[in-house]
């Protein structure tokens, strides 16, 4: 029998075959975002398996925005953006890498995670893990404590998890195969 959380994550995430590219089965956050009671329930369920005493919440364009924020709200902690290049003034740093269809860069502000701040980086989704692996390098080049990597949803069949460093920790609210 599912689990109120399962439950709610497979009636508000609509699965789309083809898209944006063949071969690719896309999930679509859009519905859970647009019921407010669902979304608020699932930044608290998620809230809830993540470390305690996090100063900062980093969140990867866009999606990482969209939940990375109400998350950082209800935990007390501040969020920061790692950007797609070329949004960000000053010099930011930056790494490219590749997704499951494409390839990206992002960029993360100099000054945006001071020195031994416990972060936690989030996205909505756990795919191939490219992502996830460049943005851990990445806040890696800043001097910080990384307490772990948290994912709404992992694809496990895409094998991403391997592809992320050892040490560090990698939960997800729900898994699908
Ligand atoms: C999607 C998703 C993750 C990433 C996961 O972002 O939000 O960030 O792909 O894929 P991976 O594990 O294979 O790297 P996308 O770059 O499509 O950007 P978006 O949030 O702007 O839609
Ligand atoms: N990002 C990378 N792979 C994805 C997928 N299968 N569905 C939604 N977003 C993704």
């Amino acid at each position: 029998e599912p689990s109120q959380l399962e439950a709610l994550m497979s009636s508000h995430i609509e699965t789309f075959p083809d898209f944006p590219e063949p071969g690719v089965l896309f999930r679509d956050i859009t519905p859970l975002l647009r019921d407010p009671e669902a979304f608020r329930a699932i930044i608290g369920h998620w809230g809830a398996v993540l470390p305690k005493e996090i100063d900062l919440v980093v969140g990867v364009e866009a999606r990482g925005f969209v939940l990375g924020a109400p998350l950082a709200l209800s935990l007390g902690a501040g969020f920061v953006p790692a950007r797609k290049a070329g949004k960000l003034p000053g010099s930011p740093r930056s790494i490219s890498y590749d997704l499951e269809y494409g390839s990206a860069e992002i960029e993360i502000g100099v000054d945006s995670l001071p020195r031994g701040t416990r972060i936690v980086v989030v996205d909505d989704l756990l795919a191939t893990g490219g992502t996830a692996a460049a943005t851990i390098e990445l806040v890696r080049e800043f001097d910080v404590e990384l307490l772990g990597v948290s994912f709404l949803l992992e694809l496990e069949g895409l094998g991403g998890r391997d592809r992320l460093p050892a040490g560090v920790p990698v939960t997800a609210l729900s898994t699908v195969p």
